[in-house]
């Protein structure tokens, strides 16, 4: 079974002018040089790649200690899509991962597990690994179908063929995204064993929701947690280091 080696990735979402990301980028690089346990990918706005990926040294696609990532892509490879952003530009942009199906855009862009299942698999026709994002809403957790929820999200976006080298996955509950809130330490767990009998072995389960420097040791010590998917605090350096390191 392949090593899991957590991942603590920053998605910036829609923040940040030039200066601002190739401050934050050139911060981190520096915080990276400290010996850590973890792997670390940030996740700029399109407009940012570019010059985060040479803020960062460069290395992004070479295995450099900083990786690049994308928040979406479109499913095809290029085309008549106005606004869209394939993964294939994303990987000449220098990136090795991609976001999908982040809930601000099943929800906010009301994108369905097909859509995120051709996203997945257009990640993996330009060589990225894709980060599968599930996760229940409040409605879906008091109702106690979370597992149910979160299952059949796997089940319709995760195409078959997936691979640990090339599938993580992110299990981000939506109302703990930005809230401040997170689930306990015993739902966390018990979701992310859960998820982990979907889905090939030695894939990394990554949690996001609200995860910060205080809550971070707690939440990246549980079992079966492989990282975290930083929203918020991945805007202060800072704060995206004191996460990382709290990585074992
Ligand atoms: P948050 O966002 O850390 O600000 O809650 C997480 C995410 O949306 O990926």
């Amino acid at each position: 079974m392949p090593e899991r080696k957590q991942l603590v990735a920053g998605n910036w979402k829609m923040n940040g002018a030039r200066a601002d990301g190739i401050a934050l980028a050139r911060e981190i690089a520096e915080w990276a040089k400290e010996p850590h346990a973890c792997e670390l990918l940030v996740c700029p706005p399109a407009t940012l790649l570019v010059a985060v990926g040479e803020a960062l040294g460069g290395e992004a696609l070479t295995g450099g200690d900083v990786r690049l990532g994308g928040q979406d892509c479109h499913a095809a490879a290029s085309g008549a899509f106005t606004g869209s952003i394939s993964a294939e530009m994303l990987r000449d942009a220098g990136c090795s991962h991609v976001i999908v199906g982040h809930s601000e855009r099943r929800h906010g862009c009301g994108e369905s597990d097909a859509d995120i299942r051709a996203k997945a698999l257009a990640a993996w026709r330009a060589g990225l690994i894709a980060i599968v994002c599930v996760g229940e809403t409040l409605v879906e957790r008091e109702a106690q179908i979370a597992l149910a929820v979160v299952a059949g999200q796997l089940a319709g976006s995760v195409p078959d063929g997936a691979t640990a080298d090339r599938l993580i996955i992110a299990y981000e509950p939506v109302w703990a995204i930005g809230t401040g809130l997170t689930p306990t330490k015993r739902d966390i767990a018990e979701m992310h064993k859960a998820i982990r009998g979907h889905i090939p072995a030695g894939t990394r389960i990554l949690y996001g929701g609200s995860v910060n420097p205080k809550n971070a040791a707690g939440i990246l010590a549980l079992p079966e947690v492989d990282g975290a998917l930083v929203g918020g605090a991945s805007l202060k350096a800072e704060d995206f280091w004191a996460i990382a390191r709290a990585c074992t």
